[in-house]
């Protein structure tokens, strides 16, 4: 069983079992300074394996170096550019590992996919990730900032997500409309919505995208997760 906890805007943390059955704490996109959502303090977030980055934006990168530096066991997974710029401000590229958009990364027991976002970021290309754990038969697709792009069946299709976490608040990234077109084109077997509420300009709302993929009649279940809430999932 793996376990989603989301720290509000695109930050989660999951706790999922690598190919040997060991439970492994991983980040995404640690954005505690400055989210009024946070539910935790940055020095709360403790005993952490991996913290993986979608893009170089200030609220997905996040704290991730402070948090890397008072985990000093942990590493940084991200496109090759922005796990290089975290190692050059870590003093430690051993911890970095940088990968490209292609088949996934072997890591710690766990595979990380790298995946196409449409979006812009200051180190390397965006992207968004899918991290795969073989052991549980769990696979979660975060899709980073993006808007809508058709290769999501792809995504889909290879990566046969069990829990989609989907940008849904607009103006940067897919709004409502178009996060239920995704939840269509990837099918997975629960959708997440992310990148909401945090700040105004970000109009989308999780109801309303409820709604939407509803009204689609899809089989993919919308769980709302409020901020510090959980979600248990197994393959
Ligand atoms: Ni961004
Ligand atoms: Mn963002």
């Amino acid at each position: 069983m793996a376990r989603i906890r989301y720290l509000g805007h695109s930050a989660f943390e999951i706790t999922i079992k690598n190919s040997d059955g060991v439970d492994k704490k991983v980040l995404v996109d640690p954005f505690i300074t400055g989210n009024p959502q946070a539910p935790v303090k940055v020095s709360d977030l403790t005993g952490v394996d991996l913290v993986v980055l979608t893009h170089g934006h200030g609220d997905h990168l996040g704290d991730a170096i402070t948090i890397l530096k008072q985990n000093p066991k942990a590493k940084v997974v991200a496109i090759f550019e922005l796990a290089n710029y975290v190692a050059s401000q870590l003093g430690d590229s051993e911890r970095a590992i940088g990968g490209n958009m292609g088949g996934p990364m072997l890591v710690d027991g766990l595979k990380i996919a790298l995946t196409p976002a449409m979006h812009s970021s200051p180190y390397g290309s965006p992207t968004g990730v899918v991290i795969i754990s073989d052991y549980e038969k769990v696979s979660i697709y975060h899709a980073g900032d993006t808007g809508i792009f058709a290769t999501m069946q792809l995504i889909g299709e290879i990566y046969k997500p069990t829990v989609a976490l989907l940008p849904i608040g607009g103006h940067f990234t897919m709004d409502p409309v178009e996060a239920a077109k995704a939840v269509e084109l990837i099918k997975p077997k629960y959708a997440i919505p992310m990148h909401y509420g945090t700040f105004p300009v970000l109009y989308g709302t999780p109801e309303e995208f409820k709604r939407l993929v509803e009204e689609k009649g899809l089989p993919t279940k919308v769980v709302i997760l409020k901020p510090g809430e959980e979600f248990e999932v197994t393959g």
